[in-house]
């Protein structure tokens, strides 16, 4: 009796289980009719930020970039990289157009997390403490004319109006950091103070979102480069836009007749996004609750944690793990996505890896197989959700500049290329795959051979010393 009371208590648990991932599946779901919904409404949205200041939730910031580099730069740049969990300091020796990059050199630093939500000055401090070590650790393989001072590119990866092509102020904090006193500020006076606080004799010649130093450290390899995508802690996208496409600009035309547009496309939302109880929780809990929709569903600072919440739920309501709920499983963000990332890609037949994730991190120590395939097809379908709803943004931008089709004239589309960069979509490759097919699936064969995705890893540190060569406050001319 004792026996099959058991089996019937374990078969209804299966089936609540699996009624939890229907549920889930239905409500994530990305059919490609929804996926063309979500590019038009992003090619809308487009529009609307490029109309006006606050048109959209799309903020389409102009970056004041509008020269892309050419590979005549020349000289020695630093480039400042804050973004994520990691920053980064880099130093650049340009060779002009033969040499082109002669050497370079970078450090990686991680950030205390304690920073991300404290007081501006400790973080600038911080960082400027970081350069200015980098700074002195500067061999004789790097030429500084005597007496110029140094240089540096800063890709600060924040929502930031900027004020010229060397200043902005913060709009907001995203991906985790929150720091109340750097709002409204302008982040590169920030950055030069704590500099000068560490005796630092160096200036800002450009401040850049790492979506446009992708895109210019993609250009100066790949001439075809016109938008460039970030799939990392957070998600964005910047692309080159006509100037006379930008109502909302009123400053002079550049002589090249196009700027360079940082998109925010971690704002976005549409009521034609997939969105879950779990994304709107995840939402409402979060340090920026109603903002950065698109980038909730879609980066890796949260697929992680919308597996924790969906595997939460299961072992509440469907005691997946057991009568008890496994006390981990309730603290937000312990399940992070490089091990989502490790789970979902497990191809023993075992899943040993899922179970070795599972008691590492969330103390559950022996779990059936059963139970691991439930938490790789939880995997799968956030992941995948994810990535499709990042092909549909990049086939909306593809729209917007009339690359995602053959022209009408029966030519054939240009080649074009995208810049990506971000360890989500570096490291997950399952992500990734899935991108790339969903860009198939969306554009068709012929439009889907003239697109090309190119990894660009950390283009953006290149790119924004790049960015300081081109916007030097000297003339630089290249070594004859
Ligand atoms: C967040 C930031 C954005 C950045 C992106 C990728 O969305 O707001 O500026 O480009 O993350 O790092």
């Amino acid at each position: 009796v004792l026996v099959v009371r058991h089996r019937m208590r374990s078969s209804g648990r299966w089936s609540r289980v699996a009624a939890v991932i229907k549920e889930l599946e239905d409500r994530a779901a990305t059919p490609i009719g929804k996926l063309r919904q979500v590019a038009d409404a992003m090619t809308v949205e487009m529009h609307a930020g490029l109309a006006s200041e606050g048109g959209s939730k799309l903020k389409m910031l102009i970056s004041y970039v509008d020269n892309l580099p050419t590979g005549d730069e020349a000289g020695l740049f630093y480039a400042l990289d804050l973004g994520g969990t990691n920053f980064r300091v880099l130093r650049v020796q340009l060779g002009g157009k033969e040499k082109r990059v002669v050497k370079q050199e970078f450090e990686e630093v991680s950030i205390p997390p304690h920073l991300m939500v404290g007081g501006s000055d400790e973080l600038f401090d911080f960082i400027a403490s970081a350069l200015a070590k980098f700074v002195a650790s500067e061999g004789d393989d790097f030429h500084l004319p005597v007496d110029r001072q140094r240089e540096l590119g800063f890709t600060f990866s924040f929502p930031v109006r900027q004020t010229s092509i060397a200043s902005g102020t913060l709009i907001k904090w995203t991906k985790g950091f929150n720091i109340d006193s750097t709002v409204g500020e302008d982040v590169v006076a920030e950055l030069t103070r704590a500099m000068e606080r560490q005796g630092l004799d160096m200036r800002v010649s450009a401040l850049v979102n790492d979506t446009i130093g992708t895109l210019a450290g993609g250009r100066y390899y790949d001439r075809d480069v016109v938008a460039a995508v970030i799939l990392g802690t957070g998600t964005n996208a910047a692309y080159v836009e006509r100037a006379n496409a930008i109502p909302k600009w009123h400053g002079l035309l550049p002589k090249s007749g196009e700027m360079v547009i940082n998109m925010e496309w971690g704002n976005f939302r549409s009521s034609h996004l997939p969105i879950t109880d779990y994304d709107r929780a995840l939402d409402v809990e979060s340090l920026n609750p109603g903002e950065q929709i698109f980038e909730k569903l879609i980066s890796g600072m949260y697929l992680g944690e919308i597996l924790r919440r969906v595997l939460l739920k299961l072992a509440t309501e469907t005691a997946l793990f057991g009568d008890a709920v496994p006390p981990k499983l309730e603290t937000p963000f312990i399940l992070r996505t490089p091990a989502m990332s490790v789970m979902h890609h497990d191809n023993s037949p075992d899943l040993r890896e899922v179970g070795t994730k599972l008691k590492e991190l969330l103390g559950i120590p022996n779990t059936s197989l059963k139970t691991r395939k439930v938490v790789v097809q939880i995997c799968d379908i956030i992941a995948k959700r994810g990535a499709r709803l990042a092909a549909a943004g990049i086939v909306g931008i593809l729209k917007k500049i009339g690359r995602d089709a053959p022209p009408k004239d029966d030519s054939k589309l240009p080649r074009t290329a995208i810049a990506m960069d971000g360890g989500l979509y570096e490291h997950y490759t399952i992500f990734s795959d899935c991108l790339q097919s969903t860009l198939k699936e969306m554009l068709g064969p012929e439009a889907s051979t003239a697109i090309v995705i190119k990894l660009a890893n950390d283009g953006s540190g290149i790119g924004a010393s790049l960015l300081a060569a081109s916007h030097s406050q000297h003339l630089v001319f290249e070594e004859s």
